[in-house]
């Protein structure tokens, strides 16, 4: 009984320790401020230094890593020892691959809280607020993880000038760019994070999506979770799942169909009394086209004569499409047969793209025995189609079954017209004949 309590209890310190004293990777970093100006005023550029940070997700883990040896390379106040209960700093993706040149993306900056004036963040420095706690050292930290997997952005507090920041708001995203079908539902992903534990987090938080597409913006959805309301927006069919906001701090939008006017970037940004962080995520809306292609099937055709046949592309975005042409012979030969003549672009009222593509078959100069397949093949991003046309040239030489057969029914019709010409003359002969008898009586 004793004993099996102590295997319990270490079990459970086990558990314990494996949840907080996780070891974390160290991220490498760049930290990026404003270079000082000469004599005050506006500063003289950007500077960038390297940094590491050493993540912990308690203050009760020890600090292991600080036996290692710091890299000589990286100056020891740019060597930043970070609690971040939310673990989500310790993601593989923001790990380095040894020897990969790829790296994922971090950089840390200087963090300025300040009241937000944004209409549904505003309420939440309404009352005034601890000034105390803002008297610190505040960064904020942005990163990507290999293959755009997964995007964060934090905002870290330190005690002045201890190096030792502790993560207090942390934004992420699962997937930082979503590609959609037209017509089907889509969800951008955002979740967040906040340290229940810090005077900010008791006066509520706000979610707010913005949408940018070359240069222009506008609000998608804003919720103020401290008054439960939504901002009024133009936007619809843009929905926030406010129950799963508050239980799981899943701040995902849900868009109800995917549109072309829909593809551009998706900002999510969490706001809690002065302070904000932010994640992009890009949606690319593709749609591959459908394809018709005339004369199908084409008319029975003959050597040396000159085809014309259309393939017309429609319902597609983007507007990157490459239209080809393939023959396929009876025997399984394929040839190329290049572009054909294509044509400007149509847009729909949907945002859906229409092309088309003219080919010109010279019998006279192809040889494509005795007909086959003719495909017309479109390449897009959104994926590739095909769709064909038959094609029978008859009297080539060694005629085919089908040629022979034409033939037999060529040679019927001649042999049937024959027979109608020969009772023709004979009738009239007879009719000549009939009046000649008359005439003779
Ligand atoms: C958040 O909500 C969306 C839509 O309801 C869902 O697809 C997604 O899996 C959720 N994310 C998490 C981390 O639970």
């Amino acid at each position: 009984m004793a004993s099996s309590s102590i295997l319990y209890t270490l079990a459970l310190l086990n558990c314990i320790l494996q949840v907080h004293g996780r070891s974390c990777p160290v991220v490498e970093c760049w930290f990026v401020h404003d270079k000082p100006g000469r004599g005050g005023g506006f500063p003289a550029g950007m500077n960038q230094d390297k940094c590491l940070m050493y993540v912990r997700t308690s203050p009760d883990s020890g600090r292991a890593e600080s036996q290692q040896k710091p890299p000589a390379d990286i100056d020891p106040t740019r060597i930043y020892h970070v609690i971040d209960p939310s673990a989500s700093l310790c993601s593989l993706s923001f790990l380095s691959p040894e020897g990969s040149v790829k790296k994922p993306q971090c950089e840390l900056n200087p963090f300025l809280p300040r009241p937000s004036i944004v209409k549904w963040a505003a309420p939440l420095t309404s009352s005034a607020q601890s000034p105390t706690y803002l008297q610190a050292d505040w960064l904020s930290a942005s990163l990507q993880g290999l293959d755009g997997q997964l995007a964060l952005s934090n905002v870290m507090r330190a005690a002045k000038a201890t190096n030792e920041p502790s993560v207090i708001l942390s934004v992420f995203s699962t997937s930082t760019l979503v590609r959609s079908r037209l017509g089907v539902p889509v969800v951008l992903d955002c979740g967040f994070w906040m340290d229940s534990s810090s005077p900010i987090s008791e006066q509520g938080f706000s979610v707010e999506w913005r949408y940018q597409f070359r240069g222009a913006g506008k609000l998608v959805v804003a919720y103020d979770a401290k008054s439960d309301r939504l901002a009024e927006t133009s936007e619809e069919g843009a929905e926030l799942d406010i129950s799963a906001l508050h239980q799981t701090r899943n701040a995902s939008l849900l868009l109800e169909e995917a549109q072309v006017r829909h593809t551009g970037t998706y900002i999510c940004t969490v706001y809690v009394p002065y302070l904000l962080a932010q994640v992009a995520i890009d949606l690319e809306i593709e749609e591959p086209p459908s394809l018709s292609i005339s004369p199908s099937p084409v008319p029975i055709s003959f050597p040396g004569q000159t085809l014309t046949v259309q393939c017309e592309a429609s319902g597609f975005t983007p507007l990157s499409l490459e239209l080809l042409w393939e023959f396929v012979g009876a025997d399984g030969t394929v040839q190329l047969l290049g572009e054909g003549g294509v044509s400007g672009h149509r847009q729909a009222s949907d945002g859906t793209f229409s092309q088309s593509s003219r080919l010109r078959l010279d019998l006279g100069k192809l040889d494509l025995g005795r007909g086959g397949e003719v495909t017309c093949v479109a390449v897009h991003p959104g994926g590739n189609r095909r769709t064909s046309t038959t094609l029978n040239i008859i009297g080539v030489s060694g005629p085919s079954i089908e040629d022979s057969m034409a033939m037999v029914a060529v040679a019927l019709g001649l042999y049937g017209l024959i027979r109608l010409c020969s009772w023709m003359f004979s009738t009239s002969g007879s009719i000549d004949s009939d009046s000649k008898e008359k005439k003779d009586k």
